[in-house]
C-alpha cells in the first residue's frame, strides 16, 4: 500500500447530512488533483447493491438481526477484496460512505447484539482493514429525521425504526468515537453546511493536527 493513500470513513444517523458532505469532500479532492474513489455501504459493488436493494426493502420487516448483520457484512466483504484495498495498493484515497462502525453503530446498539462479537465478524469479514480517519457527522435525531422527512423519498427499511432506535445508534456513535479519539473526528451536522464543510477541510489540510481532537458539537 502507498503510504499516502488515505481511507477515510463518514458516519452518521440517518438524515445527518453525510452525503451532501461527501460530495463537497470529493469535489474538493477533485480540485487538489487528489486520486480517490468514494463507495457506499451497503453497496459499492455489482454484489453489493443486489445485498442493499435487500436489506433497505421494507417488505423485509421480518429481518432477524443476525440476518442482517451477515448482509451487512457480505455486502463490505466484497467492497474490501473487489475495491478499497485494490484502490489503496494503487495510492487511491477511498473516501467511504460508511464503514464497520454503522454495524458496530446500528447492529450492536440499535439492535443491542453482542458489540465484541460483532468486532470479530468484521476483523475476519474485512482482513482487519480499519480507516485511518473517521469523520462522525453528529446530529440531533430528531433534527434528522425532519430532514428525512423533508426528502420526499420513500422511507426504507431501516429509516423506518423507532425514534428510540435512531437515539440509541446515536448514542452507540459517539461512545465509539470517544474511545478511539485518535481516529474519530466529531463533526457538528446541525451547522450550516458551508462550516461543516470548512472543518472539515480545515482537518485535512492539516492533517496531523485532529489526532487526539475533535472538532465538537460547538
Ligand atoms: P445509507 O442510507 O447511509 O446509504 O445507509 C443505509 C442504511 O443501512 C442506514 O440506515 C444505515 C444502515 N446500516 C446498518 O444498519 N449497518 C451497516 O453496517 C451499514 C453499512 C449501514
Amino acid at each position: 500500500m502507498k503510504p499516502d493513500a488515505k481511507f477515510i470513513s463518514f458516519e452518521g444517523i440517518d438524515g445527518c447530512g453525510k452525503s451532501t458532505l461527501l460530495d463537497r469532500l470529493c469535489a474538493w479532492l477533485d480540485e487538489s488533483r487528489i486520486p480517490h474513489i468514494r463507495t457506499r455501504e451497503p453497496g459499492g459493488t455489482f454484489l453489493g447493491e443486489s445485498i442493499r436493494r435487500l436489506l433497505l426493502d421494507p417488505a423485509y420487516h421480518m429481518m432477524d438481526a443476525w440476518a442482517e448483520v451477515f448482509l451487512y457484512t457480505a455486502s463490505r466483504a466484497q467492497l474490501v477484496r473487489e475495491v478499497i484495498k485494490p484502490a489503496l495498493q494503487d495510492g487511491v484515497w477511498v473516501v467511504a460512505d460508511r464503514f464497520i462502525d454503522a454495524t458496530l453503530a446500528y447492529q450492536g446498539y440499535g439492535r443491542r447484539l453482542d458489540v465484541q462479537r460483532l468486532r470479530q465478524i468484521q476483523a475476519w469479514a474485512s482482513d482487519d482493514l480499519w480507516p485511518d480517519h473517521t469523520v462522525l457527522l453528529d446530529c440531533d435525531v430528531h433534527v434528522a429525521l425532519e430532514r428525512l422527512h423533508d426528502r420526499l423519498e420513500v422511507a426504507d427499511r431501516m429509516e423506518l425504526q423507532q425514534v428510540s432506535f435512531h437515539q440509541r445508534v446515536r448514542q452507540g456513535y459517539l461512545e465509539l468515537a470517544q474511545a478511539e479519539p485518535q481516529r474519530f473526528v466529531i463533526l457538528n451536522g446541525e451547522k450550516p453546511l458551508t462550516e461543516v464543510v470548512q472543518d472539515l477541510l480545515t482537518l485535512f489540510w492539516h492533517p496531523h493536527c485532529h489526532r487526539s481532537r475533535q472538532v465538537a458539537a460547538q
